[in-house]
């Protein structure tokens, strides 16, 4: 794959063995739902290295100091559903009072086409850093219609995770939308004639739903 600047792959090591796990057939909702949160709050501590912060006056027991804390309300969560929505507590548990927009979106099964069929976003969102999260980067359709959507209502700093990519989706997304940081756990090797992942993990909103 081409190398993009606003492409950032995760090699931490507690994500790959948390990653293997994920993939294994023979593992469960339970622990495929917990392993998903997982992930995604490691991802949030590593995509959070430019975030902005704001002075505030503590008084410690000895003295008073200023020191930095990001601002309340500057954060949302947007969960590309149905999937993505594993990924909110995750991001929940660094940003504990961020606010949740959901956009719904599903795969057309014959064209792999992205169909948007829901969008609820919180008042103020065009002035906070968004989080828009699913587990999977396929194709790219629904990250970039996701993305396209909410550009229109107003977002200016958005940051897209993904716990795997496919090249094909990676690439798409990241030249349609170079001003978006794009964080995958991982990048997999390629697509397969139905538009599934390879080795991927399956159906990421199956396994986490029990659906199926
Ligand atoms: C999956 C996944 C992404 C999309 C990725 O959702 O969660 O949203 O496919 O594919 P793409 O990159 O080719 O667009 P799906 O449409 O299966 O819906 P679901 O989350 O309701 O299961
Ligand atoms: N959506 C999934 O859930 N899995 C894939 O491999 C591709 C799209």
């Amino acid at each position: 794959m081409k190398e993009f600047k606003n492409v950032y792959v995760f090699n931490h090591p507690l994500i790959k063995h948390k990653i293997a796990i994920l993939r294994d057939k023979n593992t469960g909702m339970k622990e495929f739902r917990e392993l998903i949160e997982e992930i995604t709050t490691i991802m949030t501590y590593e995509s959070m290295a430019d975030v902005a912060l704001q002075p505030v006056r503590i008084e410690t027991p000895l003295e008073v100091t200023t020191q930095y804390k990001v601002p309340e309300e500057s954060i949302a969560i947007v969960p590309i559903l149905r999937a993505g929505l594993g990924m909110v507590n995750g991001v929940h548990k660094v940003f504990p009072t961020a606010k949740v927009g959901h956009i719904g979106m599903y795969r057309d099964e014959e064209t792999l086409e992205p169909q948007e069929y829901y969008c609820k976003l919180p008042d103020g969102i065009e002035k906070k850093t968004v989080f828009l999260v699913d587990p999977m980067l396929a194709t790219g359709g629904s990250a970039c219609d996701a993305l396209d959507a909410l550009k229109k209502r107003g977002c200016k700093k958005i940051k897209f995770m993904a716990i795997i990519g496919a090249p094909e989706g990676v690439e798409k997304v990241a030249t349609a939308h170079p001003d978006v940081p794009v964080y995958v756990s991982t990048l997999d090797r390629c697509l397969n004639e139905n538009g599934y992942i390879l080795p991927g993990l399956g159906d990421a909103g199956d396994r986490l739903f029990g659906t199926k």
